[in-house]
Formats: structure tokens, C-alpha cells, sequence
């Protein structure tokens, strides 16, 4: 579904970010990225949507190439849903009006209609009762919420996580993964870098583990974690766990 060819991503002349990765998304499978801190996850993951531009390579997103200057990379946007750590909602505009605003505006959909799909969204994501709530009176759970509902409100076909749960406290965190593992079940295909262990174990169908800009494992989680190949993803495991 995700075809990423000879990719890399520079920062100026001397720091190389990512450094020739070839890897294939397949469709309905959930990727968990893990790593050491620096070692590229979120530039990858921008890259894969094009929230940062590769400095050399190519990416297709289901045989269309993204990297290519012709592409409508808003309408590319929409097909690919994203994530953030710190959830980027609208501060201005309440929970309802969050998930509204683009079905609204960009998918031209009636307030009535834009105004049933956030009421299912919300429900979904266990936040019915905040539907007139504004960002800053939610918990960094809600938000995160919040923000995935939005992110499915335009029915993308994959959804990007970058470290969805770094910013919340242990219960926070449970709630905001049960959410994420129920969308795994529907089949929706997820990429998602985290730290969470256990939830990647749990929930992804392979665990790529990056390092210094490049993917150097891609495992089925029993594997990985039982049996990881190099001595970098071993130590890692080994911190982590
Ligand atoms: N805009 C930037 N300019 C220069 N260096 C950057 C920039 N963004 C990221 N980097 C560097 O790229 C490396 C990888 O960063 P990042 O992708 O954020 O890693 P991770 O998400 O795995 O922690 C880090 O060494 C970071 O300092
Ligand atoms: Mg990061």
C-alpha cells in the first residue's frame, strides 16, 4: 500500500537522518516503529505522508508517487490520517466543531450529516459527553481522542501515529491504546511509533526497530521480542522491557 523506495532525508550537508530505507506498508496490517530516540521514527513517519520532503527517493502511496512534484499532496492527506503527539487540535473551536471542520470544508458535507459522523466518531472514542467541551477543558487522554476522531473523520486509509501516548500518564495512555487496538481489529492499516512495549507486542502484526536512520529489523513482535537479530535491538529490548 506503502512503497518506500531508496529513501533519505538530510538536515543541510552533514546530518543524515535516513539513510536508504527500502520498505513496503502492506494494507490492513498495524506497524509499531520502535527505537532509540534519534534514531529517525518521526522523520520517517513525516516522510510517509510528506510533512517533510525526502532529500532523495521514492514513495508511492498505492502506485501513486508522492514524491513526485505533480502530486496534490492535500488530497493525499486525506487518505492517510495522522496523529501527533501533542494532538494539534483546534484550540478555538470545540470537539464537535474539531471533527466537523474539514467534512465540512474540504468533503463539502452538510452540517447535519458532518454533525452524525462526529457523534458516531465520538462515541467510538468513549467521548460522547464532550462533544461541546473545548480542548483546553479535556484531559491529554480526551485530546488524543479527540484528535484520532478527527483523523477518522476522513475516512483515511491509513493512519499515522507518532508517539500517540508520550505526552499522557499511565492511565491515559490505556485508554487512548484500547482505542488504537480497536481500530487495529477493524482492519484499518496503522503505522504507529511508539514506546509502548507491551502495546506493540500486543497489537502490531510487525514491529519495524529503527536505528540511525534505518530500518534495521522488520519482525513479527513474538519473533522480535524473543529473539531480536542484532545487538542494538537486543540492548534495546532489554531497556525497554
Ligand atoms: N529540522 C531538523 N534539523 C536538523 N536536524 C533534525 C531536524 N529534525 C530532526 N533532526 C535530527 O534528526 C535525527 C532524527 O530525529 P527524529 O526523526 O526526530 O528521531 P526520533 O523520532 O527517532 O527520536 C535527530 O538526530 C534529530 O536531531
Ligand atoms: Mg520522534
Amino acid at each position: 500500500m506503502i512503497k518506500v523506495e531508496n529513501l533519505y532525508k538530510n538536515y543541510g550537508k552533514d546530518i543524515e537522518v535516513l539513510k536508504d530505507i527500502n520498505f513496503t506498508f502492506e494494507e490492513g496490517k498495524t506497524y509499531a516503529i520502535i527505537g532509540s530516540s534519534g534514531g529517525g521514527k518521526s522523520t520517517f513517519i513525516r516522510c510517509l505522508n510528506m510533512l517533510e520532503s525526502p532529500s532523495k527517493g521514492n514513495i508511492y502511496f498505492k502506485d501513486l508517487n508522492i514524491t513526485s512534484k505533480n502530486t496534490d499532496l492535500n488530497k493525499v492527506r486525506e487518505k492517510m490520517g495522522m496523529v501527533f503527539q501533542n494532538f494539534n487540535l483546534f484550540e478555538h473551536m470545540n470537539v464537535q466543531n474539531n471533527i466537523t471542520y474539514a467534512l465540512k470544508k474540504v468533503k463539502n458535507m452538510d452540517k447535519n450529516q458532518a454533525l452524525e459522523k462526529a457523534t458516531s466518531l465520538l462515541q467510538m472514542v468513549g467521548l460522547s459527553h464532550r462533544a461541546l467541551a473545548y480542548p483546553h477543558q479535556l484531559s491529554g487522554g480526551e485530546k488524543q481522542r479527540v484528535a484520532i476522531a478527527r483523523a477518522l473523520a476522513m475516512e483515511p486509509e491509513v493512519l499515522l501515529c507518532d508517539e500517540p501516548t508520550s505526552a499522557l500518564d499511565p492511565e491515559m495512555t490505556a485508554e487512548v491504546l484500547k482505542v488504537l487496538k480497536k481500530l487495529s481489529d477493524t482492519g484499518l492499516t496503522m503505522i504507529i511509533v511508539t514506546h509502548e512495549m507491551n502495546f506493540a507486542k500486543e497489537v502490531a502484526d510487525y514491529i519495524l526497530y529503527m536505528d540511525q536512520g534505518q530500518i534495521a529489523e522488520c519482525s513479527a513482535p513474538e519473533q522480535f521480542f524473543a529473539n531480536a537479530k542484532s545487538e542494538s535491538a537486543q540492548n534495546f529490548i532489554k531497556n525497554m522491557l
